[in-house]
């Protein structure tokens, strides 16, 4: 019994049509002798009704032993439903399959939580819902997102490809070159004691590619990074990569808001508006206290450095007197607060890092506050005003170097955001996304712990090309032609101008990182060598491309749109990985293990 029609295709025009449908038994009701079953596919669902009246008994019989899950082919005539029995809620609710024949591909054991139950994500462990990822997947949700995730995918491809640009393979057998994350190391049966490593990001194949003459690459490139997970990072992962050659910034900006004005209108059928916007990293930081700011909302941070430089409240007077800032924000609605919860707030600040956390709660046309007795009125004017201060308002301080009190008060504006949406006192659209470029980062930061520089982004960042100079007298002041692409929040994709002179690379490389020379050479060597053969100026960026299907889908968590993700421990539920291996296989790589053994 081949079917002749998926599960979401029959309407009224089939009726009396003889169709055979296969799929899962979706759900099962008996009603007053008669057996209704669902029939779904991956396109949907369709009523079949088993009558016994017009059955073979063992006919019936089969049907009613039917189990949710068992697979099926049903063969019947397409008819009306009853009077009043239209299922509006399901594109083929006005007709039913009336069964004439049924046959059984395959029973379904009793299932560990039910498919059909919309509620599952939010009522099913998701640890049990990734041991049975194939039960999870064959959820409506679950579907409409590795859906979405192809077409997106397609979509891309096509979009490059009338671009000009060619989709080229780079190897995941790579060398270990540790200057970012943590990476996946994999022996080297063939040579003992060497080793592979599987890549971070295929950012130094796709910059040879340009040396080899291929001006516009992609890829949609899986990589690997072995660190600490959380909800939007995955231990391999796929980007959208992109590499061009002869190009400017505005060149990237201009090609990554026609490729996402092309997903947007694929994906969700809205046209969203370019150019984007653009955010210096120092206004992000000045503003909104962190590089991927969310600016669907304000909450915007302010400065009163000189208003309080000579305060009479030390906690402030005395963190601007050893050169820091006093920042604050105005958390509009939230004078409510507990102190419990302004107390959970602070110590939330503290984890990052911050001395305290001053408040002032405007309640009943007072400042309720143990702080405000020391201010001026001059001071407290200059609240009122710069903060528009007004009843029901809280006001949340930072006084730190300015870095710390930036990224201090950034965390609390977002978790007062966060509060507020729970109190519906903060309203975002479901369908609102604020494309942001964030650039102008400084090329290097420093590591105050390891007493040297190291890159912002990765190393073969170009420095803007007046700052080449202060690369050796002044690299505090070095500005990077990096760039991020940031939504409602979340950093989607970041890339840069890349460094093509082997001088600078080189000078980069020992003189600022302080990578010896042997080490460069031995890492690096065939890069500088490339770029003595010709390598035109070029530059890319990267976007991470399950980050930006679950923005699609409007799910925060990245393993909502990746088939077989593993868990935040690394783990894949499902096959049981890692795993233990022989110590055969041991032997043939030349590894001894030197792992206490856990019972
Ligand atoms: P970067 O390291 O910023 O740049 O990565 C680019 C984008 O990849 C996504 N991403 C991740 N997604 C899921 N899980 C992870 N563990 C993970 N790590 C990163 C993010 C990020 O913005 N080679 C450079 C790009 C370039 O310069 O062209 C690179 O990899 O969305
Ligand atoms: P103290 O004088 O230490 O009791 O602090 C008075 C108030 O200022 C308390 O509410 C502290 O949480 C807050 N506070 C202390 N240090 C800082 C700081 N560096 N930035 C912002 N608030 C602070």
């Amino acid at each position: 019994m081949k079917r002749t029609h998926h599960c979401n295709e029959l309407r009224s025009a089939h009726i009396g049509q003889t169709v055979t449908l296969s799929g899962w038994v979706h759900s099962r009701r008996d009603l007053g002798g008669l057996i209704f079953i669902d029939i779904r596919d991956r396109e949907g669902r369709t009523q079949t009704v088993f009558d016994p009246s017009d059955l073979p008994a063992e006919l019936f019989e089969c049907a009613a032993a039917l189990r949710s899950e068992c697979v099926v082919s049903v063969t019947g005539k397409v008819r009306q439903r009853p009077e009043g029995t239209n299922n509006v809620k399901i594109p083929t609710g006005e007709i039913e399959v009336a069964a004439g024949a049924l046959e059984v591909l395959n029973m379904a054991d009793v299932l560990p939580f039910p498919v059909d139950d919309p509620e599952v994500a939010k009522t099913v462990n998701e640890e049990l819902r990734l041991q049975y990822r194939y039960l999870d997947l064959r959820r409506p949700e679950m579907t409409r997102n590795l859906r979405l995730r192809s077409k997106v995918a397609t979509a891309t491809r096509f979009f490059f490809d009338e671009q000009g640009f060619l989709e080229v393979e780079t190897p995941t057998l790579f060398k270990s070159t540790p200057e970012g994350a943590r990476e996946f190391l994999v022996p080297a049966r063939l040579h003992p004691g060497k080793f592979y490593a599987l890549p971070q990001s295929p950012q130094q194949f796709k910059q040879i590619l340009m040396v080899a003459g291929v001006e516009k690459y992609f890829q949609l490139a899986r990589c690997y990074r072995d660190e600490d997970l959380r909800a939007d990072r995955q231990p391999e992962f796929t980007q959208i990569d992109i590499e061009m050659s002869f190009i400017e910034r505005e060149d990237i900006y201009a090609l990554i808001e026609e490729l996402l004005k092309r997903v947007w209108k694929t994906a969700l059928n809205i046209d969203i508006p370019t150019p984007f916007k653009r955010l210096s990293f120092e206004e992000a930081l000045n503003r909104y206290g962190i590089d991927k700011p969310d600016t669907r909302y304000g909450i915007e941070l302010v400065d009163f450095t000189e208003e309080f430089r000579a305060s009479a409240f030390k906690v402030f007077s005395g963190a601007i007197a050893v050169g820091g800032v006093v920042k604050a924000i105005n958390a509009k609605g939230l004078a409510d607060a507990t102190q419990g919860q302004i107390e959970t707030m602070t110590e939330y600040a503290k984890s990052f890092g911050a001395k305290g956390l001053a408040y002032i709660k405007v309640e009943k046309g007072e400042w309720k506050s143990p702080i405000v007795k020391f201010f001026s009125s001059a001071e407290k004017a200059a609240l009122t005003e710069k903060l528009k201060i007004e009843e029901g308002d809280l006001i949340l301080f930072a006084a730190d170097q300015w870095l710390n009190a930036c990224e201090i008060l950034g965390k609390i504006r977002i978790y007062c955001a966060d509060l507020l949406k729970s109190q519906g006192k903060l309203m975002v659209p479901a369908d609102r996304f604020d494309f942001l470029w964030v650039v102008d980062f400084p090329l290097l930061a420093y590591d105050k712990e390891q007493n040297r520089w190291f890159s912002s982004h990765h190393p073969f960042t170009a420095p803007v090309a007046a700052d080449i100079p202060l690369l050796t007298t002044d690299p505090k002041k070095v500005r990077g032609q990096h760039y991020d692409i940031v939504v409602n929040g979340v950093e989607l994709g970041g890339g840069s101008i890349r460094i093509h002179r082997p001088d600078v690379q080189k000078t980069v490389f020992e003189d600022v990182l302080q990578i010896p020379a042997e080490m460069v050479k031995a890492r690096f060597g065939y890069m500088l060598e490339a770029f003595r053969f010709g390598a035109p100026p070029h530059g890319g960026i990267a976007l991470g491309f399950d980050r930006l299907i679950a923005i699609l889908c409007g799910t925060s968590s990245i393993r909502d749109v990746i088939a077989f993700p593993k868990t935040a421990k690394g783990t894949c539920l499902m096959t049981e990985s890692p795993a233990p291996v022989e110590s055969k296989q041991l032997r043939d790589l030349h590894l001894e293990l030197r792992v206490a053994k856990k019972d």
